[in-house]
């Protein structure tokens, strides 16, 4: 197949490298990609949310399946304008992608069908929002109404801090208070067709910045999977009751959903709930979902592009665990710095690096990003795989660089 995947993190350069594996002389190219993309694969410099280029792209050069990677594209509609040219994308129309785009809009399609979530109130001005702070109490759950890059939600138990937050946001649109949930957090993702849904196996991601879940919220600093505390009938309660009624709701009022469906959950002693969703595979989780994936991922999202997952089986993954662990650039998440050289990846073994924010520079590379790369590793156990991720960053230098250090050990 002549695979075409938009995006230029990590994420990306998982999905290039699930696919290159699967040794069916796919040809992949990426755009934009990364400096570490094109180590194995060709990249192109368009611009992957303007969805008239790309598609011109596509058709140009026979491309069968377009892959979104991240949700920037799919919110400005580049999959609609591929689909309207026949061209097979994996990734939701610009309707759907709302999902993630708007909370309140995901708030109201769960709402309609039946989905069980937290309590939220939606404020347009700062009296309603201080009403409804007051009204759930401390810790206080304020979360910016559309995109915001990571930076729009605020768990605090701080009512000055929440204030401030929501007035911040208010400049830019609405925000949503929100009912503190309490639970471990798990990322599903579901591949869907608009009908049907295949699950992929479940991971944990860790969103703050520092060991002991402290610090400020990020894109992600580390996740493994599986998770071998989940219950038994966790996959299938979420389908039943969370996935499938989501995927009919936005069927039901012409939104169909083709792509992935990515359930940010928590389990809390009421049971499950969604906490949000998103339009797009999860970054870091995607790094280690894919490398245990057994079936080939061309043949899955190939299958959700043009209808046909209903008849396949759930996709079956390698016994093996993996541990991912995100090196961030210094002052990362607030105002990383970059440009600086990153040192000793000729030197690691047992992982597979995926580059996030990278330039080759001479005979290695810079970090240009906060999020610089995920070291990734299998193994038989999680604290085996722990071990050959720590080992490997303990090669790799990036002057102010951090990590987590806990990434997986309370499964170890
Ligand atoms: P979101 O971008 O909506 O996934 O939120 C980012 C993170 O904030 C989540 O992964 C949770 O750790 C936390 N969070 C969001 N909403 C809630 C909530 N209602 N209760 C507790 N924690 C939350
Ligand atoms: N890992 C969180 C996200 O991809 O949104």
């Amino acid at each position: 197949m002549r695979i075409l995947v938009l995006g230029s993190g990590a994420r990306e350069h998982a999905i290039v490298k699930a696919l290159l594996s699967e040794g069916a002389d796919h040809e992949v190219t990426a755009a934009p990609g990364n400096a570490g993309i094109a180590l194995e694969a060709p990249v192109v410099a368009l611009d992957p949310t303007n969805g008239d280029v790309v598609a011109q792209y596509a058709l140009d050069n026979a491309i069968d399946l377009v892959i979104v990677g991240p949700e920037a594209p799919l919110v400005a509609g580049v999959a609609d304008k591929l689909r309207t040219r026949g061209i097979p994308v994996f990734g939701p129309g610009k309707a759907a992608a709302a999902l993630e785009g708007s909370k309140t809009f995901a708030k109201r399609i769960m709402d309609e069908a039946g989905v069980p979530s937290g309590k939220a109130i939606r404020a347009g001005t700062i009296a309603d929002a201080i009403q409804a702070i007051d009204e759930y109490g401390a810790p206080y759950v304020v979360k910016a109404d559309g995109l915001a890059a990571g930076k729009g939600v605020l768990v605090t138990p701080d009512r000055a801090a929440a204030i401030a937050h929501a007035e911040f946001w208010l400049q830019h649109g609405d925000v949503l208070i929100e009912e503190f949930l309490s639970g471990e957090e798990v990322s599903l993702f579901l591949l869907s067709d608009g009908h049907s849904v295949l699950p992929l196996s479940p991971a944990q991601d860790y969103k703050r910045a520092f060991d002991g879940d402290e610090g400020p919220n990020t894109g992600g600093m580390g996740s493994y999977s599986p998770l071998p505390w989940l219950p038994a009938g966790f996959v299938d309660e979420v389908i039943d009751t969370i996935a499938l009624p989501t995927i009919r709701q936005l069927a039901a009022e012409q939104k169909p959903f083709i792509g992935l469906l990515y359930c940010g959950l928590i389990v809390t002693s009421k049971g499950i709930r969604v906490i949000e969703f998103n339009a797009r595979f999860g970054d870091p989780e995607t790094q280690v979902v894919l490398p245990r994936l057994v079936t080939p991922l061309s043949g899955l999202l190939f299958a959700a592009a043009t209808g046909g997952l209903g008849s396949l089986p759930r996709p079956e993954f390698s016994d093996e665990v993996a541990v991912g662990v995100v090196l961030a650039s210094e002052g990362y998440p607030d105002d990383p710095i970059t440009g600086r050289r990153i040192d000793g990846l000729d030197r690691v073994r047992d992982v597979t690096i995926d580059h996030a924010a990278t330039a080759a520079s001479g005979d290695t590379f810079v970090a240009t990003g906060g999020r610089v790369l995920s070291v990734v590793a299998l193994g038989g156990t999680f604290a085996a795989a722990r071990e050959k991720v720590y080992a490997a960053l303990g090669e790799i230098s990036l002057q102010g660089g951090h990590f987590r250090t806990d990434i997986a050990e309370k499964v170890s």
